[in-house]
């Protein structure tokens, strides 16, 4: 951006998505909202003629206070339970809160404590948590889960994922944990081990899954929708002790094996 006026356009009608793939190449835009039937795109200068006769441009009039917006601004803490919560770097830890607190900054990886499959899996680990000395965090994300058992005092941290984004947000999250890029078949048994990926992921890794739990400490399986609780239950040989549920997602705690 060179500090020029920024223009806004909308579009309607035609191949949305051809236009805006032709408009990254065409133009410098600064910032594109997609919406099931509208695309608007910002941008210094004109919007160049686009060619699809059938698309629809209007100009839309740009509030100057929308260009110094960063998105960050509408950010606030996520309370998980009464005394656990995550928020990014940039939020104030709230007045009074004396719970555990992740700081997750919000990047390319899943898991910055919006979405109910993490904060049901987070649930479930907090109330299963019982000092375990190692931990294998499966389908890592921003490694928000060996994040918590990091900040309980848990020293020995390991963790996957199949996305390298996911893997390199784990690493810079948490230096001192053995972050890897691929499957559980990379990680070595643990006596905690926190998996929160869909059903299917879940039910494709669960025998590598269960080879790396020791069973000295917690289980909890995360992400399962409500039809695929049942099944993924009956694949761990055990039962739950524990479950939550966050809108439609559910997590499973199963206790020490021994
Ligand atoms: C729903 S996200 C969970 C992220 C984070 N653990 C959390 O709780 O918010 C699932 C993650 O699992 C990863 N994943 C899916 N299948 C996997 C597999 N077989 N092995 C390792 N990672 C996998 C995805 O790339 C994704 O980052």
């Amino acid at each position: 951006m060179t500090g020029g006026v920024l223009r806004a356009y909308e579009l309607r009608g035609g191949d949305l998505a051809a236009a805006l793939d032709w408009l990254h190449v065409h133009a410098d835009l600064q910032g594109v909202l997609e919406e099931d039937d509208r695309l608007v795109v910002w941008l210094e200068g004109e919007l160049p003629a686009l060619p699809q006769p059938a698309l629809r441009v209007v100009e839309l009039a740009v509030d100057p206070a929308d260009a110094l917006r960063t998105g960050l601004e509408d950010d606030a803490p996520i309370l998980v339970a009464e005394d656990l919560l995550v928020r990014p770097p940039w939020v104030e830890r709230p007045a009074g809160f004396a719970g555990i607190e992740l700081v997750v900054p919000r990047g390319d990886a899943f898991g910055s404590g919006e979405h109910g499959s993490t904060q049901a899996a987070l649930r479930c680990l907090h109330r299963l948590w019982q000092d375990s000395t190692s931990v294998a965090d499966v389908g890592t994300g921003s490694g928000i889960l060996a994040l918590y058992a990091s900040v309980r005092g848990c020293r020995d941290l390991q963790g996957c994922d199949i996305d390298l984004p996911s893997v390199r947000a784990a690493r810079e999250l948490l230096p001192h944990g053995r972050f890897a890029h691929g499957g559980p078949e990379l990680l070595a048994p643990a006596a905690c081990v926190v998996a929160n990926m869909t059903g299917a992921e879940l039910r494709a890794a669960m025998a590598e899954i269960l080879r790396l739990w020791d069973g000295a400490g917690p289980l909890v399986l995360g992400g399962m929708r409500a039809a695929e609780v049942e099944p993924i239950a009956a694949l761990v040989g055990s039962t739950p002790v524990h479950r939550e549920t966050v809108g439609d997602f559910t997590s499973l705690g199963f206790g020490p094996r021994r």
